[in-house]
């Protein structure tokens, strides 16, 4: 989202006017130790607009002002990165009203979305149809592709592919989310999530509002980071870090 070197601790001021409950947990996070990268699983758009008798593009809709309020919340927080998945390449699957729905929101939400993302210095990559297998594939095919002569028998490492994955440049997510529920990573950036925070709230992707995102930060910051190993001064007969939502 920012470049690295303007990264600085975020003012919680930068946020603007916040709710008691926003206020409330402001208190509890440490700015300093705020997820670099944060990735979303907007999931619940369908349900939402189930529940609230209304037809289904009625839910994506009312999800893009929760992506807008989540791009906004980040980059006010000086968070560096925020990865949505907006469209995989299973979602093809859903019925041609829908994808052609979906494609006309992402061109409207992206027209529309422009002077925010400029005004919050933010650099956007797309990543439309994606499938983190695929994604995969394609770096081990760029590495196959650019090597020659002694080069092609050189084992191939885990830089030398995170090179020539989509998120190039960017830290792993240290946080994934996903709402509505489902305990699943559904064939999103399966290589980069390797030790990342999984956090699964109920909440649907529409009622995912600011203080959600920030319940969700307090969360991973009372997490354990261990990345394979043992706390200081532990034993191996602890227990692990728990695993919970919001
Ligand atoms: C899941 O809801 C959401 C999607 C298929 C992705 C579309 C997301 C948006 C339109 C949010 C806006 C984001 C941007 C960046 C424009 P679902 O239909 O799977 O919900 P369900 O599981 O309840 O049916």
């Amino acid at each position: 989202m920012k470049s690295h070197s303007t990264i600085s601790v975020a003012d919680p001021s930068a946020l603007g006017p916040v709710t008691p409950e926003e206020a409330q947990l402001l208190t509890k996070l440490d700015l300093a130790r705020l997820p670099r990268h944060v990735a979303v699983i907007m999931d619940g758009n369908g349900r939402w607009a189930q529940r609230k008798h209304l037809p289904r593009p009625a839910g994506h809709r009312s999800g893009t002002q929760t992506a807008r309020t989540t791009i906004e919340t980040c980059a006010r927080l000086n968070i560096e990165a925020l990865t949505l998945y907006a469209f995989s390449v299973e979602n093809w699957r859903r019925p041609k009203t829908e994808t052609d729905f979906l494609m006309q929101l992402l061109r409207e939400y992206l027209r529309q979305e422009m002077p925010l993302i400029q005004r919050n210095n933010i650099c956007m990559r797309f990543r439309l149809n994606y499938g983190g297998r695929a994604e995969i594939v394609d770096a081990l095919n760029e590495i196959i592709a650019q090597r020659n002569g002694d080069s092609r028998n050189r084992p191939v490492t885990e830089e030398e592919v995170a090179r020539h994955l989509y998120t190039a440049g960017l830290p792993d997510p240290d946080l994934l989310i996903r709402s509505s529920g489902e305990m699943r990573v559904s064939n999103f950036l399966l290589w980069q999530i390797a030790y990342a925070e999984i956090l699964v709230t109920e909440t649907l992707w529409p009622d995912f509002n600011r203080e959600r995102l920030l319940e969700a930060f307090v969360e991973f910051q009372r997490r354990e980071r261990r990345y394979g190993g043992i706390r200081e001064g532990g034993s191996d007969s602890e227990v692990p870090a728990r695993v919970a939502g919001t």
